[in-house]
């Protein structure tokens, strides 16, 4: 069982534009909704890879209304927790030259009796599990709860039998690795604010992936845009890195959720090291030719798996820096 946990969940607006304009009006050619929050593009991958994900997050106002029918409809099971606050929207914004810009609002605040009813359904729902479940947590958290917040789920997780993902940044990155999470996927830029090192070739890469195994994980990932993946699980003693084919076509925003959901599906089908990393970065790279976040589909995953190229890390002085 897979349980996708949105704390600070959102309906996603893309605008398409011929060009922004800073500080006039804007007319957008195309504005489409669709559910959105990571932990939505993860459920998403998930179900498109042949699992039964759950989704579980707060919903409030007509925008949560929105985001629950939306996931429904892709025929994923949800858990809504019912808060008073209206559901954020994320706007991205794409250009026609395909640049894009997120504008992300910080998401209403959880009053404390939602907070405890969300934590009993998280509970009830790992205690009526009959296999240990796979939990992956993603994205930020709400304005309000605790840092240590995923801290908190991760340990409750864990007392379940649970397998935990985590995707975050920050001080909640930071603080939930202290709780031994079995599997984290920070970016580029994630992995560099988390370590205080920058990551300019392979050799460096490999060393902030052994700072975030000491600062708590038990496996991790550190995602490198159009240059790849590099990842260590917890079988192996060696580092693998993924050479993925660069796409330029349009937004990749979500990529990094589709490539949680392969390593989610990897653990949880005990995948070899070598197979988790091939699906991971193919279904990375599929998010980039999808029409929206989380929306890679299955014959694009199945094509990309075929032209990744996944080897042992020889760290060396390789440039791994990249533009998105
Ligand atoms: N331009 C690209 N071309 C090919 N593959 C890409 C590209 N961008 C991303 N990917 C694939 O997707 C993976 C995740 O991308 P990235 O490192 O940008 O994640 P991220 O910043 O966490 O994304 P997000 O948080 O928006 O989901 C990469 O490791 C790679 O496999
Ligand atoms: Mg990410």
């Amino acid at each position: 069982m897979f349980v996708c946990v949105s704390l600070n969940p959102a309906v996603d607006k893309c605008l398409a534009l011929a060009v922004l304009q800073l500080g006039k009006v804007n007319r957008a050619a195309k504005a489409e909704g669709a559910p959105g929050g990571k932990a939505a593009h993860v459920a998403m991958v998930l179900k498109t890879l042949g699992a039964d994900p759950l989704w579980l997050g707060f919903a409030g106002g007509s925008a949560g209304a929105a985001l629950v029918a939306g996931l429904r409809e892709l025929q994923i099971k949800v858990e809504a927790v019912a808060i008073a606050g209206e559901t954020r929207t994320n706007l991205e914004i794409i250009e026609d030259d395909a640049r894009v810009t997120e504008v992300l609002e910080p998401g209403p605040a959880i009053a404390e009796e939602e907070l405890q009813r969300f934590q009993a359904t998280f509970q009830r729902i790992l205690a009526k599990s009959a296999e240990p479940a796979t939990v992956v947590f993603s994205g930020s958290l709400p304005p309000g709860l605790p840092s240590d917040y995923y801290a908190t789920l991760i340990r409750l997780a864990h007392a379940q039998r649970g397998r935990v993902l985590l995707d975050a940044s920050g001080e909640a990155l930071k603080l939930g690795l202290a709780a031994g999470p079995d599997f984290v996927k920070p970016n580029q830029h994630e992995a560099e604010s988390l370590s205080g090192s920058t990551i300019h070739d392979t050799a460096c890469a490999e060393e902030v992936l052994q700072r975030v195994m000491q600062l708590g994980a038990k496996a991790a990932a550190i995602s490198l845009g159009a240059a790849g993946i590099v990842w260590r699980s917890e079988r192996d003693e060696q580092t693998l890195i993924a050479r993925v084919p660069k796409q330029v076509s349009r937004s990749c925003v979500g990529s990094g959720d589709a490539t949680v959901a392969g390593f989610a599906y990897a653990a949880a089908h005990a995948l070899s090291p070598v197979e988790a990393l091939r699906l991971a970065s193919a279904c990375g790279v599929a998010n980039c030719l999808a029409v929206a976040p989380g929306r890679a589909r299955a014959a694009d995953i199945a094509r990309m798996k075929d032209l990744v190229r996944v080897d042992t890390l020889v760290a060396e002085r390789e440039d791994v820096r990249h533009a998105k």
